[in-house]
């Protein structure tokens, strides 16, 4: 039995929003129809169309490859395979850096041919107002701090953010700055446990923690972690609950067998 029922009618932004404080907000991550409707059925709030696509999907090593174009096309499958979730489309690497305008560009591409109901972006207090100005536009935007795998070149490994007092100085202007821009919610990635519960008290949004502990207002993971599909080493944090991964193998096994011996068609 699904945690929700299985409705038509979609949630929107403000359903998240207020959510803030009553009960958490499960998200997961989609890329194609057939992904987007067991995430939809398994009652994900909200569905993230993540730049995580590159790695997943297209077995980049970084997420900087994969262009809005891309993202515009797999969202719509995921429109497609969603009634009830809230779809977010991930504003790819080089999208919405260059300046505002270029961003409410792309950002209004994003949700003018996809039909997402939001956008997502990756930067601290610097893109107060790129976000400011996303909104203005009307669309809603998701903000993202912490671990931002599209500075992967300049932050190079990843590792748990906000230990520090400089960093946490940092990133609590940036949740800030980021949420007076209009921001409806904030990821929180791998941001050190105990520092995202303060600011999770400290902010009227919703984070969204993902490696960042329990004391947030919901989770997200990468589908493909969680389901043990991803190849490769999954992040510790994942916890799969089932390993979808080795049963594709055992199937395929299974039919290469029977091919050979000819006892299937
Ligand atoms: O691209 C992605 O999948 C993400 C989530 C992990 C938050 O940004």
């Amino acid at each position: 039995m699904s945690v929700h029922p299985q409705t038509e009618v979609r949630l929107n932004i403000n359903d998240i929003v207020s959510k803030k404080g009553k009960e958490q907000v499960p998200c997961l991550t989609a890329y194609d129809y057939t992904m987007a409707t067991w995430c939809d059925r398994g009652g994900a709030d909200l569905i993230l169309v993540g730049d995580s696509a590159a790695n997943v999907v297209f077995g980049e090593t970084t997420t900087l490859p994969i262009t809005l174009d891309t993202m515009i096309l797999i969202s719509k499958a995921v429109m497609r395979g969603t009634k009830r979730a809230v779809v977010v489309l991930d504003l790819p690497f080089m999208s919405y850096q260059v300046s505002p305008e270029d961003a409410v560009r792309n950002a209004g591409r994003a949700v003018k041919e996809s039909g997402v109901l939001a956008v997502k972006l990756e930067g601290g207090a610097e893109f107060a107002d790129t976000v400011k100005a996303i909104t203005r536009a009307s669309i809603p935007v998701m903000a993202h701090i912490g671990l931002m795998p599209q500075s992967a070149l300049k932050f190079g490994k990843f590792r748990t953010f906000g230990k520090t007092p400089e960093e946490q100085t940092y990133l609590r202007e940036s949740a800030l700055r980021l949420q007076d821009a209009g921001a409806f919610a904030v990821v929180l990635e791998c941001v050190y446990a105990p520092f995202a519960a303060e600011l999770t008290q400290e902010l009227f949004i919703p984070t969204i923690g993902i490696g960042s502990g329990v004391d947030v207002d919901g989770q997200i993971l990468v589908t493909h972690d969680l389901l043990g599909m991803t190849v490769g080493k999954a992040p510790k944090f994942a916890q799969p609950v089932a390993q979808l991964g080795e049963s594709a193998t055992e199937g395929v096994r299974a039919y290469v067998a029977r091919t050979l011996s000819r006892t299937g068609i």
